[in-house]
């Protein structure tokens, strides 16, 4: 789905020309998705924080990106195309099914754009990745969190109750971020065959790659329910290794897709992320090592808590949540004074940390400035 560059800047200078008479809503506050997206971290920081890769991207996609640089005076029209072609031979899809996005949260905002407004309401579970709230607060649309069940799934059935009320756009991130836990793929079908007809659910998948194999979890791109109500976004931010290059995207159908369509960011991507998907994507044997080496790094997480006689909320991804026993801001500036840091807080997960794996010696590191805050702060709970 391409719209022309002309026709694009047509339209971009008719919706100028109305923003000029229209009152536009204010932003209630600025995104903040992620505190430890700042700028003040230092370079030698080590970053627990963002659920990232890292050992960084496939040996193809470093080499695909360097090859870029030399293009970096072109348009990536050529490129885009491909990992859209690419994309969709890997999910057996047809390409005019592929949307593409700068990172997932790209596809996230447009989505917002596309199903929310004054009227309509954006369900999600709480807590879980926010950046689709922030994105539909200044559009006028209600948010209702639906907090997670007593398992960490999504309680999907006080989702369906929420949206019956009104048009909806209901959040599904599975796994979920920060639990790092997985809502079931029956459930999750009995759910969206409930839903009624003016309801849209985007499946965020960003952490699919980490689950593969977990009991009850099954991606819906791997195994697709034909439902134009459904729209499952995807990331190379996390198994891939390629979070700096901004590169995501969306699978959808019929109606659905054409609206998120409409609300894509036109041409948003650079040559040299795009090349390293590509190159990413056609290196499964880098995918399955990333995903066997996240599971042994996981695993060892869990050993050193267990020594500890901590219990973190078991993992199906690639970060893990702590109980701290101690508020998480204290946890988290602790951390950050030791040159090290950690995910920000999720209310109302208030004595909770998430930690991003890193590479073994970063986690040696991240254990003994643990034991450090263990025995200079005092428990709270
Ligand atoms: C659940 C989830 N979805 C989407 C994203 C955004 O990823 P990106 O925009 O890098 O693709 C993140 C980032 O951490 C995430 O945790």
């Amino acid at each position: 789905m391409q719209l022309s560059r002309r026709g694009f800047l047509r339209s971009a200078s008719i919706a100028a020309a109305a923003s000029a008479v229209l009152e536009l809503p204010s932003l209630a506050a600025p995104l903040q998705v992620e505190a430890a997206h700042r700028g003040d971290i230092p370079a030698t920081a080590i970053k627990l924080s963002n659920n990232e890769n890292a050992y960084g991207p496939s040996p193809k996609s470093m080499a695909a990106m360097q090859t870029a640089v030399a293009e970096g005076n072109r348009y990536p029209d050529r490129y885009n195309h491909q990992l859209v072609e690419s994309i969709a031979g890997f999910h057996k899809v047809a390409p005019e099914r592929v949307l593409l996005g700068c990172g997932s949260m790209d596809i996230l905002r447009a989505a917002t754009g596309a199903f929310l407004g004054p009227g309509k309401a954006l369900i999600i579970p709480q807590p879980t990745f926010e950046a689709i709230a922030e994105y539909s607060n200044p559009l006028g649309a209600e948010t209702v969190r639906v907090p997670l069940d007593s398992t960490y799934a999504h309680d999907l059935d006080a989702m369906l109750a929420s949206a019956t009320k009104k048009p909806a756009l209901i959040y599904v991130c599975n796994p979920n971020n920060p639990t790092a836990t997985i809502t079931p793929r029956k459930d999750l079908e009995t759910f969206i065959s409930k839903l009624p007809a003016n309801a849209v659910v985007l499946m965020d998948e960003a952490y699919h790659h980490f689950a593969v194999g977990s009991p009850g979890y099954e991606s819906f791109l791997d195994r697709p329910m034909d439902d134009e109500r459904l729209i499952v976004s995807r990331t190379f931010s996390k198994v891939y290794g390629l979070a700096g290059m901004r590169i995501g995207y969306a699978i959808g159908n019929g109606a659905t897709l054409k609206r998120l369509n409409a609300f894509r960011s036109i041409e948003c991507q650079n040559v040299a992320g795009v090349r390293a998907a590509i190159a990413g994507l056609d290196d499964q044997d880098y995918v399955r090592m990333a995903i066997q080496r996240n599971a042994a790094d996981r695993q060892e997480f869990f050993s050193q808590a267990q020594k500890r006689g901590l219990k973190p909320i078991d993992s199906r991804a690639n970060f893990i949540m702590m109980p701290a026993s101690r508020p998480a801001p204290t946890v988290i500036d602790f951390f950050q004074k030791k040159n090290i840091i950690i995910g920000r807080k999720f209310p109302p997960m208030d004595n909770y940390v998430r930690i991003s794996l890193g590479k073994p010696e970063e986690m040696r590191q991240f254990w003994q400035v643990w034991d450090q805050m263990v025995r200079a702060i005092p428990a709270t709970s």
